[in-house]
């Protein structure tokens, strides 16, 4: 599973980088607007400091928009996905863009059948929503687990990236589900690596290490224990 972080704010990028785990980034107008910097700069920036896919969404409506905004996005980083909404006129952009070799993330879905018509138009990838459906108390991790068996059955090579995820159940969920990327919040991501018994049982060890350290520094005894 590929992680993503979900932010365009660049010190976030910065921190998941330097831990090593760090695939691509998504950005949102939201997410953009939040940073109040300019969208182009953003982007390239993002783009100098993830060594992979950068989400780049498109903010008009029509197809013939969403086109022209698709083509400027991607001249801008070779890295640049093209995010459109799921939608009758970004289901159509995206088929243009997909047969001139731009990539696409079909975004905002919610269904299995916008999952299937995105697909049917070259998407590089969909997101479901997780976090939002499950909001409406529905079920956003079984949506994940059915695009993912529904793109089994016909072998689409569009990938499914989980979005909207809130908290570290729903990443392990979603790997479960076989979803190819999932997209989080560098909070989610950094809470990932917590465990009370990983520090608990780290402590122990050095402090075991430490006291027969000691025990063998003294004068007299052998050093077993180096640094
Ligand atoms: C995905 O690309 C979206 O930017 C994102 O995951 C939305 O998450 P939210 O529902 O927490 O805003």
């Amino acid at each position: 599973m590929k992680f993503f972080l979900d932010t365009a704010n660049l010190d976030e990028i910065r921190k998941g980088v330097a831990l090593g785990v760090v695939d691509g980034v998504t950005t949102n107008p939201t997410l953009v607007a939040k940073e109040g910097r300019d969208f182009h700069d953003t982007i390239l920036e993002i783009a100098g400091i993830v060594d992979g896919p950068v989400n780049a969404e498109v903010t008009t409506l029509t197809k013939d928009e969403m086109v022209r905004d698709g083509r400027e996005y991607a001249k801008w980083h070779k890295n640049v996905i093209v995010k459109l909404p799921t939608t009758r006129e970004g289901v159509a952009a995206c088929k243009v863009l997909s047969d001139e070799g731009i990539k696409t993330n079909m975004t905002l879905c919610f269904s299995a059948a916008q999952a299937l018509l995105v697909a049917k138009a070259g998407a590089w990838c969909v997101s479901p929503f997780v976090g939002r459906i499950d909001d409406g108390a529905w079920d956003g991790v079984d949506l994940v687990r059915q695009i993912v068996f529904i793109y089994a059955n016909y072998e689409f090579e569009t990938q499914v990236l989980a979005a909207s995820l809130r908290h570290p159940l729903h990443v392990v969920q979603c790997a479960e589900a076989g979803a190819d990327i999932g997209t989080m919040p560098f909070k989610v991501l950094d809470a990932l690596y917590n465990h009370p018994l990983t520090d608990k049982g780290l402590a122990q060890f050095l402090d075991d290490w430490n006291k027969a350290k000691a025990q063998l520094d003294k004068p007299g005894k052998k050093t077993a224990a180096k640094k």
